[in-house]
């Protein structure tokens, strides 16, 4: 007989967008219900480029009483310092720093122009041993969107990690065959996130019958060959691969609009989008690995102690949710899952 319920370690999200202000009582409180812990990305206008500015943005997370544990980052920028890295180091609360290519996504473009320009920062971070949380996307307009990423790992992140090889780095989201391959083929300082939506849907997902402006991210979901290579990197088992859903909340208007924002809305509805897709891949049993065990391996974090349990049932996600008076659409909006989150 088929198991009616599951129960896992509580698991974590290691790369999560709340946003601020009026939005965090609905941003924190979706990922709660289901998270302990989540490494909160620093992309807001003006970007979180110090430790100060991230204790506050801390503090006004934890003001929400979602029970959440923030895991703080720092913006890297081309004038981020080696005193910068120390004092977010020495805070205790700040537990990477995230480098996006200028121009490379949402709130990037005070982002690093030339992996150089950071690499005193970077020495400190290999030197601290902070990890280095790195949006993986060449910004060179003459490079298709589509070969972003592999194009980023050949000539900018395959040297980075041949310089700093003590460096520890979280290749985020990744949504290729290469992208797959480096992290397999790097050393034990090199880990990855996967988000729910590069697991379940290809570009064809979002551009065959229409565009689907919800299913628009970056990096933006790759063919299916792809899609393929990430499902298998999480059916190997290797540890090197952990959930980081990538939830990142636009409200409608942004999204469907002449120039729709990037990004999946996923919190609500994310351990539940994992457990489906890995369901369907037969590795259930792999689920708690990847959600709750891999990820605190890489951050030299204990597992969480609480537990949560799913239960075998359909239910269909909600079509919208109130964001703040405004109207936001989850990932998988309308879609009908079968397993659901124990209250
Ligand atoms: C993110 C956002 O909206 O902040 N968007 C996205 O498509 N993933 C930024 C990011 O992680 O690239
Ligand atoms: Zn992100």
């Amino acid at each position: 007989m088929t198991a009616q319920t599951l129960t896992l370690i509580q698991p974590d999200d290691w790369h999560l967008h709340l946003r601020d202000g009026a939005v965090l009582g609905r941003t924190t409180k979706d990922s709660a219900r289901q998270f302990g812990r989540a490494i909160i990305m620093p992309n807001l206008t003006p970007p979180i480029t110090n430790t100060t500015m991230a204790m506050d943005y801390k503090s006004r997370i934890d003001a929400q009483g979602s029970g959440l544990e923030a895991l703080m980052t720092l913006y890297l920028t081309d004038n981020t310092t080696a005193t910068d890295i120390r004092n977010a180091h020495d805070s205790g609360i700040v537990s990477g720093v995230k480098l996006y290519p200028a121009g490379a996504t949402t709130n990037s473009t005070a982002g690093v122009t030339a992996i150089n320009k950071a690499y005193k920062a970077i020495a400190t971070m290999e030197e601290l041993g902070l990890p280095l949380l790195v949006h993986g996307e060449t910004t060179h307009t003459d490079v298709d969107i589509f070969d972003r990423e592999k194009v980023f790992i050949d000539t900018q992140l395959a040297p980075l990690v041949s310089h700093f090889p003590k460096l520890r780095l979280v290749v985020e989201h990744i949504t290729t065959k290469e992208a797959v391959e480096f992290v397999q083929q790097s050393n034990a300082n090199i880990g990855a996130t996967i988000t729910p939506q590069h697991l379940m849907y290809n570009r064809n997902h979002m551009l065959v019958g229409g565009i689907k402006p919800h299913l628009y991210c970056l990096p933006v979901l790759k063919r299916n060959t792809h899609q393929q290579a990430l499902q298998d990197a999480v059916v190997s088992g290797d540890d090197s691969f952990f959930l980081g859903t990538d939830s990142a909340p636009h409200a409608q208007g942004a999204k469907e609009s002449a120039c729709g924002c990037a990004g999946c809305y996923s919190a609500p509805v994310a351990i539940e989008l994992y457990a489906q897709t890995f369901e369907q891949l037969g590795i259930l049993d792999k689920l708690e690995a990847f959600a709750s065990r891999n990820g605190p391996k890489f951050y030299r974090l204990p597992v969480n102690s609480k537990t949560i349990t799913l239960i075998r049932q359909d239910w269909q996600v909600p079509t919208s949710l109130n964001y703040a008076g405004d109207t936001i659409i989850p990932l998988g909006a309308g879609e009908t899952l079968h397993w659901k989150l124990q209250d």
